[in-house]
C-alpha cells in the first residue's frame, strides 16, 4: 500500500463530509444556517402539504430536480416572488439539495388518474382533458399526466395544489413574472386562457384530491 496516499484520502473525506453536512429536517423545521432562510414549515405546513388559503404550494412528493430548479430561479429572479427570492438566495446549495430530496420522498396525494379518454363536462374539465386546440392549447393532462399527477422532473403535479396557488401561477405567467419554463410552454398556454378558464381549470385540479387543497 502506498502510504503517501493517505493524507489525500483524508482531505477528500473531509470535503465530502462538509458537503453533506446540511440536515434537511433542521432546514425545513428551523431554517437554513443563514437566518434569512426562514423555516419552510412556517408556510409550507407540517407535512409540506401547503397552505391552501394563503396560496402556499404543496412541496411533498414534488420532484427534487424540479424544486432545485425553482429555488435557483427564485434566487436569480427568473421566477419573481418577493417571499421566496430572499429565502432561496439564503440557502446554501447543500441545504437546497438536502431539503428538496427529503421533500421529494414524502408521500404524494392520492389522485384518481383521469386521462383524456374520460368524458369531459364543464369548462375546467374540458380544458384539462380536451384542451382548446382551436387556440393551440393542448389538454393539461397531456403534459401533467392523467389526473394532473405530474410527470418526471419537468412536469409538476397540479393535483394536490390549491386553486389559489394554481391560478396565481397562471396569472404570473400571463404577467411575465414567472418565465422560467422551457420554450415558453406554460407562458403560451396561460396567455391564451381567459380569467374564467383560469378559475375553472384551477378548481378542477384542486378538487381531484381530498387533501383539502380544494378548499
Ligand atoms: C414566508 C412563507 C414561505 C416560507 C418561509 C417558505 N416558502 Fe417556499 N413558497 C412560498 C410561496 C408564497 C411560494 C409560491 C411563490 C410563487 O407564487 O411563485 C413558494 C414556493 C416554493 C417552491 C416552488 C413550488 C412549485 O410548485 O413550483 C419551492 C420549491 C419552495 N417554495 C421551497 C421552499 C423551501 C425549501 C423553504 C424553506 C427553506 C421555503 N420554501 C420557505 C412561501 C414560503
Ligand atoms: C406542453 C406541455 C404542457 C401543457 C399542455 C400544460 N403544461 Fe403546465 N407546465 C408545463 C411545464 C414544463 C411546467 C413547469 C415549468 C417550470 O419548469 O417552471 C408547468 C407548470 C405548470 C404550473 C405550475 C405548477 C407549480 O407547481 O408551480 C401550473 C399551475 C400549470 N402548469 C398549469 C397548467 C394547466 C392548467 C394546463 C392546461 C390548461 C397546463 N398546465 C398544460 C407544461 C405544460
Amino acid at each position: 500500500m502506498n502510504v503517501s496516499r493517505w493524507p489525500l484520502a483524508g482531505l477528500l473525506l473531509a470535503i465530502s463530509v462538509s458537503a453533506q453536512a446540511a440536515d434537511p429536517t433542521a432546514v425545513y423545521g428551523k431554517g437554513g444556517a443563514n437566518t434569512a432562510a426562514m423555516a419552510c414549515v412556517t408556510c409550507h405546513g407540517a407535512e409540506a402539504e401547503g397552505m391552501a388559503a394563503a396560496g402556499f404550494p404543496r412541496l411533498a412528493g414534488l420532484s427534487a430536480v424540479y424544486m432545485q430548479r425553482q429555488l435557483a430561479d427564485f434566487a436569480s429572479g427568473e421566477r419573481a416572488n418577493p417571499i421566496m427570492q430572499s429565502i432561496a438566495a439564503a440557502l446554501s446549495p447543500e441545504e437546497a439539495d438536502a431539503v428538496t430530496t427529503m421533500l421529494a420522498n414524502k408521500p404524494r396525494p392520492d389522485v384518481e388518474r383521469i386521462g383524456r379518454t374520460a368524458a369531459a363536462q364543464g369548462l375546467g374539465e374540458t380544458l384539462a382533458l380536451r384542451g382548446a386546440w382551436e387556440r393551440n392549447i393542448p389538454e393539461c393532462v397531456s403534459c401533467h399526466g392523467p389526473g394532473g399527477v405530474g410527470v418526471g422532473d419537468s412536469f409538476p403535479p397540479l393535483a394536490g395544489q390549491s386553486a389559489q396557488y394554481l391560478s396565481s401561477q397562471l396569472i404570473a405567467w400571463r404577467q411575465g413574472t414567472r418565465k422560467n419554463d422551457p420554450n415558453d410552454l406554460m407562458g403560451h398556454i396561460a396567455r391564451g386562457l381567459t380569467e374564467d378558464e383560469i378559475k375553472a381549470v384551477s378548481a378542477y385540479f384542486a378538487n381531484l384530491t381530498d387533501t383539502g387543497a380544494g378548499r
